[in-house]
């Protein structure tokens, strides 16, 4: 397979992949480009191939990294762990195949509430809507370089708790009726935890540094009083969210976008409930 990496126009990062084949085995060359492409460019859309099989995609993750077992997590019953539906279609039963809702989700590090969280990501459009809400990214390297030095050195040290308690209770209501029919069948599942990271930690592969909080599952700094944290967790957010650093994506069938889910944050947009979307959704765990 050849690839073509180009930066994308007209966007603070990120580049547009093109020429991948997901039925042949990736070449320890074009990991090699892959991987170096996405620690310049931090977010990568490959476009214009054919889609993936399941099998053709987690083997694909696996290239990059030990994948979480999402389906597991969000207690969906998927035949492949590894691959997490992000969907607002149910099935003929009316059972659930994914993680629900069509609302928007405020800005987020993949799996930061859990002991290991998500070092690279992969979200693949399957199915959308007429009007396809748009994913926003933001580039966490970016945003600790250009903190105030005397603020850099005020987050030296802290840690921050990461939850997603109150989303699991609002937009994924029926989580307690998959726990009661996972209980009830016998089916042991890992809990939604709540985990503890440095607010500022490093890549495990280039040691850079990135600000590791978000608006939405980033909760409160570690042993500070609740109104300095919120103030100070704001700050953080709205210096890592300003609009010129900020790239949006407007999704085609068949899209696959790989991002350092540690060193970015993203959001989504609402889109018509009425309407279906399908997104497959995989991440590789680090330590850090
Ligand atoms: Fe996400």
């Amino acid at each position: 397979m050849s690839l073509n990496i180009v930066p994308l126009v007209d966007a603070p990062f990120g580049a547009l992949v093109s020429g991948w084949e997901p039925t042949e085995p990736l070449t320890s060359r074009s990991k090699r480009s892959i991987n170096e492409a996405l620690h310049r460019h931090r977010l990568l859309v490959f476009r214009g191939q054919p889609q993936p099989s399941d099998q053709d995609l987690v083997r694909f993750v696996e290239a990059f990294g030990d994948p979480i077992r999402g389906s597991e997590w969000f207690r969906n019953a998927g035949a492949l762990p590894e691959i997490l539906p992000v969907t607002n279609i149910r099935g003929e039963d009316g059972d659930r195949l994914g993680v629900e809702g069509a609302t928007d989700l405020e800005w987020h590090a993949d799996y930061s509430y859990a002991a290991t969280p998500a070092k690279t990501s992969f979200l693949n459009a399957v199915e959308l809507p007429p009007e396809p809400p748009r994913t926003y990214f933001t580039d966490m390297y970016a945003a600790y370089a250009t903190l105030e030095p005397a603020l850099q050195a005020r987050l030296s040290g802290l840690r921050a708790t990461h939850s997603i308690a109150d989303y699991m209770a609002e937009p994924d209501k029926n989580f307690a009726a998959k726990i009661e029919r996972d209980e009830a069948a016998g089916i042991e599942r890992p809990d939604i935890p709540e985990a503890e990271h440095p607010v500022v930690v490093h890549h495990p592969d280039t040691g850079e540094a990135i600000l590791y909080v978000s608006r939405g599952i980033t909760r409160r700094i570690v042993g500070m009083e609740r109104a300095e944290s919120s103030a100070l967790l704001k700050e953080l957010h709205l210096h890592a969210t300003r609009p010129d650093q900020v790239y949006g994506h407007d999704w085609q069938v068949g899209d696959l976008v790989m991002f350092d889910t540690l060193g970015t944050m993203h959001r989504r947009d609402a889109w018509d409930p009425t309407e279906r979307r399908l997104m497959r959704q995989l991440s590789t765990a680090c330590v850090i």
